[in-house]
């Protein structure tokens, strides 16, 4: 009599009728099981210092390339290094039936450079302290590409009816310039149903968060040379130009330092106001200003209105000043005029700014104000929105309440993924957000970190995705960028 009764057709207690039990009964022995490796792997790839910007580490990408390949292969999917005009991608997974719907899951085993003082650790040293694993790198993004592939191989060891291929990308830091140019080339590598990228972030601890936008960003270099060496300012002070005034000139009139108002003629032209929708998802989203700042180690904030500080941070454009090089920087003063300067700068985008329009208004208003300035983009990244609802939605709330009892809270976010653009158009299928970082775990921050709780939970909650997934049918939702 029980043994005829089909395991798949039996109710999950925990989320109802959707999910079947037989998938389920070894889940949470797994995960524990799981976490010697996950930390062995995790421990792997962050202590190779995977930082797409410094040309210094070029060897190290495709040995981290290498290391992600042995990774997917051990634990039995397939695998493969796909060349690029750049850094290469990763890409593998179990695709074993063309008639099961496809899931793409999108992570970057790229990272930001490390050189802050305020580091405890050695950067690149995986340092394990009961929950909490050290490095960077460790929440951007190689910890939750982890826990996706973990959970990926259960559930293709458990009977989801789903085709699951990864792509790991070595060049999101510095905007996917090659991104396109790899999913081209990769062989076996089909238009999937839909993508999940797992590189987003909680509103706090406890507060999950899944984003159905996200910003662009506009990065430049502004360079100025005035002489051809360091010259005495008692010697040529007062006739000789200084780089680094007029580069801080140029920047004060690019934007409000006090209000953070860009000040570029034309800048806001194309932005949208804050629809009724997005209004409405932030104002329920939980987000707490305390909280943020908090989490972030702000000590001074331009605002404090909540609903103000959502929009700034998820719907509106900045003007960020990233670095400022030039000139004497040892103890003391050393009373010389420099040479060059050089500034690092760049501006977060929203519907429906164009990076590329963006770049052009912003290099004639820098020509005009000073017409020796040099300047230099370096990478243009639109800003995307999807529509909100749906089955894939639907999925991602399931998962996250499976994984870890609570449901996402749907806001945009204020950060920048080239390739989730790259994917929207090209395959015009649904990208969700099935983020695990936390803000406390430091996004490019001294001292970054992930946590066992948040990958643990994530295992779960990426098992139940693919089992949803891999259940919805018919045609879908697309997505829009702007
Ligand atoms: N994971 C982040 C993007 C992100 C940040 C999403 C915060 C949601 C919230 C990604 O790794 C990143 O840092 N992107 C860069 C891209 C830039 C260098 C072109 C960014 O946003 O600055
Ligand atoms: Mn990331
Ligand atoms: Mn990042």
């Amino acid at each position: 009599m029980f043994a005829q009764f089909r395991a798949d057709t039996q109710v999950c207690p925990y989320i109802g009728q959707s999910l079947r039990m037989s998938l389920y009964d070894s889940l949470d022995r797994y995960v524990e099981e799981s976490r010697p490796r996950f930390e062995e792997w995790l421990g792997r790839l962050v202590e190779i210092p995977t930082v797409s910007m410094d040309p210094a580490r070029r060897n190290d990408m495709w040995r981290g390339a290498e290391v992600a390949v042995g990774c997917l292969t051990s634990l039995g999917a397939q695998a493969t290094i796909v060349e690029t005009g750049g850094y290469p991608l990763v890409v593998g997974g179990w695709t074993q039936d063309p008639a099961w719907p496809t899931v793409t899951v999108y992570n970057h085993l790229d990272v930001q450079p490390a050189m802050e003082p305020e580091w405890t650790r050695e950067p690149f040293k995986f340092t394990v302290e009961g929950e909490h694993y050290h490095g960077r790198g460790a929440t951007d993004d190689k910890g939750p590409a982890l826990t996706a592939l973990l959970a990926a191989r259960y559930a293709a060891e458990h009977g989801v009816r789903l085709n699951i291929q990864f792509v790991w990308e070595l060049e999101e830091e510095i905007g996917s310039p090659h991104f396109a140019e790899g999913l081209a080339k990769a062989m076996n590598f089909r238009k999937p149903d839909s993508v999940v990228v797992s590189d987003t972030i909680w509103l706090a601890g406890g507060r999950p968060a899944a984003p159905y936008g996200l910003r662009g960003n506009l990065a430049a270099r502004l360079i100025l040379e005035t002489a051809r060496r360091e010259a005495h300012s008692g010697l040529t002070g007062g006739v000789a130009r200084n780089p680094l005034t007029e580069l801080a000139a140029v920047l004060a009139a690019c934007v409000d330092a006090k209000t953070g108002r860009v000040t570029i003629p034309g800048f806001y032209k194309s932005v949208r106001p804050l629809g009724k929708t997005d209004r409405a998802q932030f104002l329920r989203s939980g987000f707490q200003v305390k909280t943020f700042a908090a989490a972030h180690q702000l000590t001074k904030l331009r605002v404090r209105d909540r609903m103000e500080v959502m929009k700034r941070l998820w719907a509106e454009p900045t003007f960020e000043v990233h670095g400022f090089v030039g000139g004497y920087t040892g103890p003391g003063v050393k009373t010389s005029i420099p040479p060059r300067a050089e500034a690092k700068v760049s501006m977060r985008l929203v519907p429906a700014q164009d990076p590329a329009a963006i770049f052009r208004i912003f290099r004639a208003y820098v020509r005009k104000l000073n017409p020796d300035v040099h300047v230099e983009a370096h990478g243009m990244l639109r800003p995307y929105v999807a529509d909100l609802g749906g089955p894939y939605a639907e999925a991602v709330r399931k998962a996250l309440r499976f994984g870890f009892g609570k449901e996402p809270a749907f806001i945009r976010e204020g950060g920048s993924i080239g390739a989730v653009v790259t994917m929207a158009k090209r395959w015009k299928v649904p990208v969700m957000f099935l983020g695990l970082s936390l803000p406390e775990h430091g996004y490019h921050a001294p001292n970054e970190r992930f946590d066992w709780g948040q990958a643990s939970g994530g295992m779960k909650a990426f098992v139940a995705y693919f089992d949803e997934v891999s259940r919805i049918t018919g045609k879908t939702q697309g997505s829009r960028t702007a």
